[in-house]
């Protein structure tokens, strides 16, 4: 059981002091039933909604972004925008990112508050295959093409590991990798004397990114993305 008022507050609604106030607007329903006292006890069953919007009511939260070039996959930071920054209306409290895209980097993003999960997505054990799209500045060689899929030295202890890539045009291309080194696929090109101009994550395992979700926009996933997630590790 918890307090209305302490639930939309920890839905990033507003203050606690302000929440207190909106709820005795009478703005604020249970099961479809105005409540007006901010101390009001919900359980999980309870179906809580704020102007309208029906607001999760559970204890794990996992959201797919499709995260926008010029913002930063963190939590907070003083200068730059970050991805936490996008939600609204939701509880963001312990959301956090699981794994880095570059700040010029689009695409897939799962943004969760499950610790245990995204730790063990983050393992480097697990080798999670992530598919990128990626526009380059010059031609690729086959010869170039099989050193990036074979394993090159960008100066980690080891070459990367085996990597896949799939045409689409002489300028662009899918590439699977299965770790995740700093600007890892950028480093990648910069070894073949070449230049990504542009990436997008678009899937991480079997989780692919919805391609109607516009950069900034997310959504929940599904129960069955939910387990895809949980079956990768
Ligand atoms: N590789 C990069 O170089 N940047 C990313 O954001 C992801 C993979």
């Amino acid at each position: 059981m918890k307090r209305l008022d302490k639930f939309l507050a920890d839905m990033n609604i507003g203050t606690r002091s302000q929440v207190k106030s909106e709820i005795r607007k009478g703005i604020v329903t249970v099961n479809n039933r105005p409540v007006t006292q901010p101390d009001y006890k919900i359980s999980e069953e309870d179906v809580i909604a704020y102007k309208g919007n029906i607001l999760q009511n559970q204890t794990y939260f996992y959201y797919m972004l499709n995260k926008p070039a010029g913002v930063i996959t963190a939590t907070r930071d003083q200068n730059e925008k970050t991805v936490l920054s996008l939600f609204q209306n939701t509880a963001t409290k312990n959301l956090f990112p699981v794994g880095r895209l570059d700040k010029d980097t689009e695409g897939l993003l799962i943004i969760t508050n499950d610790g245990p999960l995204g730790h063990k997505l983050l393992s480097p054990k697990y080798h999670i295959a992530k598919t990128y799209y990626v526009k380059i500045r010059d031609r690729l060689s086959d010869e170039d093409c099989n050193r990036l899929e074979n394993g090159i030295d960008i100066g980690e202890k080891n070459l990367t590991r085996p990597a896949k890539i799939k045409r689409i045009d002489e300028f662009t291309l899918y590439m699977t990798i299965t770790e995740g080194k700093y600007h890892q696929i950028k480093r990648m090109f910069e070894k073949v004397s070449n230049q990504v101009v542009y990436l997008k994550r678009v899937s991480m395992g079997n989780l692919s990114l919805d391609e109607s979700l516009k950069p900034g926009e997310y959504r929940p996933l599904t129960a069955q993305e939910i387990s895809c997630l949980k079956n990768f590790t």
